[in-house]
């Protein structure tokens, strides 16, 4: 028989993020792994799906998305990241931003053109750049800030050099680029004909007075750059499927057709609820991010204490710890120890590094949680603590 998997399909793992999710529930365990929230979605947003089910709207879409919506995504567009752009031509609708990621690679990089990829990186991101058979070029966030070397990008850019991913506020880490550091990279994208490929899912969770700035709104970069958002984190809607990709139209249309001959559209109600959302009133995002700003507080306070070393973050949902020092062989058996023995559920550091070696010592714990849910890990982390100091 032939070899079933192809070639593509074999060089990546299945997600260590949604397999220790599993583990998760098979331990009853608290899942402080895969980053969803645990408690309710905005009544006003769940509404207006009902609504728009119960009106009917239940037929495929236009396939880059609902007029409504991508109208609601340009004016938020222009209010929040300071940018201007075309409803008609410049915004396609897809399912989550992890399809307007791929959907966007698949239709910008050729086989065997490089892609500059900060690591450690959103899990998604390495698979992403081999479904597309581009080479990825790491270059590495350095703790306990997460800074990059100018030197080492500057000379990442060459001739063969397609697209540069960024993330800001960033997944794993929590940093949040700074206007300099993105105006560098911006100068390098202009300099070299590059692509910003910008995933701002978590463009609200800010924290310790963090701005966030999208690389669109840099001078020049509106035409090089494809801006990728979604209502998962936002709205708490993980299980909605309902992102976008915001790009130039020459970029726009050859986004437009891989997304089409993939998913064909987003959930068509669902869609019209997504504008509902961000119409929001203003209010709700200052809100959001003084309620993760306690889970943060919290969470940081807890693993101190339990002993870890812990990095705080300034934006997104996610805390990385280093825990070298509690002795286990690696970051998988320490992860499997504290899910099998305490119910924790975290993610090895390695998931987010192209080289094991970089993330063995490492584990991420996320905190989109409700306060009892977070009380309950503070509490098992405590027995994690006394465990250890009978030894
Ligand atoms: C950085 C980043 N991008 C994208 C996603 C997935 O987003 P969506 O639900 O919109 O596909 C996640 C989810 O954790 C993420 O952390």
């Amino acid at each position: 028989m032939k070899n079933i998997s192809s070639d593509r399909a074999s060089k990546f793992t299945e997600s260590v993020i949604r397999e220790m999710t599993r583990i998760c529930l098979k331990h009853q365990g608290v899942n402080l792994a895969q980053g969803f929230p645990d408690f309710p979605a905005p009544r006003e947003i769940k509404e207006a799906a009902v609504k728009a089910i119960l009106g009917d709207l239940n037929q495929y879409a236009i396939t880059w998305g609902t007029p409504n919506l991508r109208q609601a995504v340009a004016e938020k567009f222009a209010w929040y990241n300071g940018v201007t752009v075309d409803p008609e031509r410049e915004i396609t609708v897809c399912c989550g931003s992890t399809e307007a990621m791929i959907s966007s690679l698949m239709a910008i990089v050729n086989s065997d053109e490089e892609v500059i990829v900060f690591e450690p990186f959103y899990e998604n991101y390495g698979p992403d750049t081999i479904l597309c058979e581009a080479k990825p070029r790491f270059i590495t966030l350095h703790e306990p800030d997460w800074h990059f070397d100018e030197r080492e990008l500057t000379q990442a850019f060459t001739n063969e050099t397609k697209a540069i991913i960024i993330n800001t506020p960033n997944n794993p880490t929590g940093k949040v680029f700074s206007r300099e550091e993105l105006q560098l990279i911006a100068d390098l994208c202009l300099k070299w004909g590059v692509v910003a490929v910008t995933d701002e899912i978590y463009e609200h969770i800010l924290y310790d007075g963090a701005k966030h700035i999208s690389i669109a709104s840099l001078p020049g970069m509106r035409d090089q750059t494809i801006t990728i958002n979604s209502i998962s984190k936002t709205y708490s809607l993980t299980g909605w499927r309902v992102g976008w990709a915001i790009a130039p139209a020459p970029l726009t249309a050859s986004i437009r057709k891989v997304h089409d001959f993939l998913t064909v559209g987003a959930p068509h109600p669902l869609q019209e609820a997504a504008a509902t959302a961000l119409r929001i009133d203003r209010s709700y995002y200052q809100t959001l991010a003084k309620e993760y700003e306690a889970r943060r507080d919290f969470l940081f306070r807890a693993l101190g204490e339990a002993g870890f070393r812990v990095y705080c973050p300034h934006g997104a949902y996610y805390i990385m710890t280093d825990v070298r020092h509690f002795g286990f062989s690696d970051d998988m058996a320490f992860a499997l120890h504290l899910v099998e023995k305490f119910g924790i559920a975290t993610v090895p550091g390695s998931s987010f590094y192209s080289h094991f070696s970089m993330g063995e010592t490492k584990v991420r714990f996320c905190f989109p949680k409700k306060e009892e849910t977070l009380q309950q890990a503070g509490e098992r982390l405590r027995k994690f603590k006394e465990s250890r100091m009978k030894k």
